[in-house]
């Protein structure tokens, strides 16, 4: 969602606020803007909608000085415009704020009581007029700060720069993230540690209530009682190169190619290939656990999906599967020996960070997949169970979900041992079968990558596209089909292909494609049936299956064919045509793939 850079700098600052903003294009955003410490006092620059346009109005009115400010919007209060875009105004203060101020309407409302008029619909010009208000009071900046923190409920991280202090960026963090980040004579504020990358790898993570004051070679730091405290500064490895293109079109497609490297990275914390055993690093118990619970938002929640049914199939552990929003607000029934895993690639996702705090309050056990290893919920779980997949840049989530997906099923193989339900053999089996997904997922993005394309032109036609699939190849469908509409703005559904004939099937004719996901597994047989039913009706069948699913597909279905693969890693293999077809499908349509309309990387409001 949005992003934030602080920079305290040597060198002018609204350049590299925008090499910072590009770098935090990929969180999704529809306006931006960034201040700076003028001769002629502070001034900021925004525009609606991409960066380039803020650099359009930044060529006709630049912006001098070495202290900025910048910022994406996302919105949430208030259309996304130039008057709604950050940084907002008040008095002598400016402010840029990422989260939602939960009882802004009556700060606002006292505000104006008080004379105070306001220019924008945003919750942060609220924040922005407490702060000037403390210093019409006579406060000094910081304690001005600390004061309007004090009257917050809500999200929020928070950067400002105050007219008259012009070495001076102050910031603030809860239920947000914000960064300090450490350079040579220079200091800066960020949303992440890649809002910073481009000038500092030196990093400091604020903890939850922490405010912050930076001036040109200092960090000060405070708790949320006013305490001053000192917070690590690590050096992190999200460097400026690791988010680059390289010679793909698109992040998505190169994020695509990523997946077999992302897969053997993570398989690396999970696997010893000597001894053929699976564990998660630092190794955990599974025989004390009774139930597990994930707990996941979108394309995680379909990683969590497929893995309840392989938790339950090969462990025998019964598992639940929900979507963070839901869980969070209904009252669930939870027992004590439960184990609350939530899977998530930002570690930032407030739906499924607010569930894992319901369950931490519960007194149950709770563990995190999760991507990014500085994240809230890494820093908040009892147990990290981390996926290796890198910085994703793409909107859509492709290699962190085959990460995350690996990483379940190597825990699914090690709660089977543990539990007794495979014997040592068969776990050294699963485990070489697990060694072999990083050359057949590569393989399947080579023998389906070219295959895919007159078909996703195709597509690229269609209105609605209908995706089915049984077992582990059902949270597939879903999962391409969240692509395809995330990715082309075709309108897709995915279904349980036995469910079809309980409502679905009233949607098939023609012009609409049913994708149906079938390797040759146990399931394969009953799909098959699904298939003759869509055909029966005209429906436009495509058959993504193997070699022996393809000696049984009907004449009249078009079929892509994957590598043949063992069913542990079946989701994993068929995952990478699912995703081709939305990319290829999105190109041909002339669609930002990269950064689809309305659509945030990491959504941190609930
Ligand atoms: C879809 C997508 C989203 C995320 C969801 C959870 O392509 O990326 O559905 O999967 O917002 O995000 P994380 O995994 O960061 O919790």
């Amino acid at each position: 969602m949005c992003g934030i850079i602080g920079i305290v700098g040597l060198s002018p600052a609204a350049p590299r606020v925008i090499e910072s903003l590009r770098r935090l294009e990929y969180r999704g955003y529809d306006s931006a803007g960034v201040a700076a410490h003028t001769s002629a006092g502070l001034e900021r620059r925004r525009a609606k909608g991409r960066i380039r346009d803020l650099e359009a109005v930044l060529s006709v009115e630049p912006l001098q000085g070495h202290v900025g400010l910048g910022h994406t919007r996302w919105a949430t209060h208030g259309a996304p415009n130039v008057a709604n875009a950050h940084p907002q105004k008040a008095g002598r203060v400016m402010l840029v704020h990422n989260g939602i101020i939960e009882n802004f309407a009556e700060l606002k409302a006292e505000l104006i009581a008080a004379g105070r008029s306001f220019e924008s619909e945003t919750d942060t010009e609220v924040v922005a007029h407490l702060i000037d208000a403390g210093l019409e009071r006579g406060l000094e900046p910081l304690a001005a700060f600390k004061a309007a923190l004090n009257r917050l409920s809500g999200a929020y991280a928070l950067g400002a720069l105050i007219e008259g202090e012009p070495e001076l960026i102050l910031g603030a963090r809860r239920g947000s993230p914000l960064v300090v980040g450490y350079g040579e004579g220079e200091m800066f504020i960020g949303s992440d540690a890649l809002a910073v990358g481009p000038f500092t790898n030196r990093v400091a993570y604020l903890d939850e209530g922490d405010y912050v004051a930076i001036d040109r070679t200092t960090a000060r730091i405070f708790n949320a009682d006013g305490a001053r405290v000192e917070r690590a500064v690590r050096t992190v490895a999200a460097s400026a190169a690791l988010v680059e293109k390289g010679n793909y079109r698109h992040f998505m497609e190169k994020e695509i190619h990523d997946q077999p490297e992302a897969c053997r990275h993570t398989l690396s914390s999970y696997l010893d290939p000597i001894n053929g055993h699976a564990a998660p690093p630092e190794g955990f118990d599974f025989t004390k656990v009774e139930r597990l619970q994930l707990l996941a938002c979108g394309t995680a929640y379909y990683a969590a999906l497929i893995a309840k049914y392989l938790f339950e199939d090969l462990a025998g552990l019964p598992t639940d599967a929900e979507v963070a929003s839901e869980f969070r607000y209904r009252n669930p029934a939870v027992t004590p020996g439960t184990l609350a895993v939530a899977v998530s690639q930002s570690g930032e996702t407030a739906d499924t960070l607010a569930a894992l705090r319901w369950c931490k309050a519960k007194g149950l056990t709770t563990a995190a997949i999760v991507n990014a290893p500085e994240s809230t919920m890494s820093r908040e779980v009892d147990h990290v169970w981390p996926t290796h997949a890198g910085p994703e840049v793409c909107v859509l989530s492709t290699k962190a979900f085959t990460a995350q997906l690996t990483a379940l099923i190597c825990l699914a193989v090690a709660a089977a041992r543990q539990r007794g339900r495979i014997d040592a053999a068969e776990e050294t089996r699963l485990v070489q079968t697990l060694l072999e997904a990083p050359r057949l997922i590569a393989q399947a993005i080579a023998d389906t990558e070219d295959a895919l394309r007159p078909l996703a032109f195709d597509i690229s036609k269609a209105r609605d596209v209908l995706y089915l699939g049984r077992g582990a190849m059902f949270g597939l469908a879903l999962e391409g089909a969240l692509k395809l509409k995330e990715g082309s703005y075709i309108h897709a559904e995915g279904y349980a292909a036995g469910e079809m004939k309980h409502g679905p099937i009233a949607l098939i004719d023609e012009s609409t494609p049913v994708i149906i996901v079938a390797p040759s597994d146990n399931a394969f047989d009953k799909t098959r049936s699904n298939m003759s039913e869509v055909i029966a009706r005209n429906g436009a069948v495509v058959l993504i299956t193997d070699e022996a699913g393809l000696a049984h597909a009907p004449s009249q279905a078009r079929s892509v064919v994957a590598p043949t693969c063992d069913p542990l890693i079946a989701p994993l293999v068929f995952a990478v045509p699912l995703q081709l077809l939305a990319y290829q499908v999105g190109v041909a349509k002339g669609a930002d793939v990269d950064q689809p309309r309305n659509l945030a990387k990491s959504v941190t409001v609930e």
